[in-house]
């Protein structure tokens, strides 16, 4: 009787620590990173660059984007990062939306509304 108590309590244990961190971390979720071109550019402006990813066991899922204006800027930004943009990006589509432009990077969580948040 004892021993069954015992074992008993272990598994809620278990189900419990695994319920927790299954609340907390969105490991099934599949997030879409896009990068849209909306730099004064007549040909390619609106370019959609896109790709999908999952967050990881260890939690440290990590993109980042290499930014070039040919001739005239280059900058290098955290495109997905966990901590940052694990609820944010549940949103809209579960997407990350960044635009690139003349004067930064921009980030949208509903495709509408764009906060600065890169420099060049
Ligand atoms: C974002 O909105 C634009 C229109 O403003 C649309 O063309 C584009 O497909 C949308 N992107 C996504 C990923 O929904």
């Amino acid at each position: 009787m004892g021993n069954f108590k015992g074992v008993a309590l272990q598994l809620l244990l278990v189900f419990s620590l695994l319920h927790l961190s299954f609340a907390k971390i969105n490991w099934f979720y599949n997030y879409h990173i896009h990068i849209r071109n909306d730099l004064p550019l007549p040909m390619l402006k609106g370019q959609d660059y896109t790709w999908d990813t999952k967050i990881n066991f260890l939690h440290t899922t990590l993109f980042f984007c290499n930014a070039r204006w040919v001739g005239r800027k280059r900058m290098s930004f955290d495109a997905f990062t966990v901590g940052r943009d694990e609820q944010r990006c549940l949103h809209y589509h579960n997407s990350c939306m960044w635009s690139v432009r003349e004067d930064g990077i921009y980030f949208s969580q509903n495709n509408a509304t764009w906060e600065y948040s890169y420099r060049w």
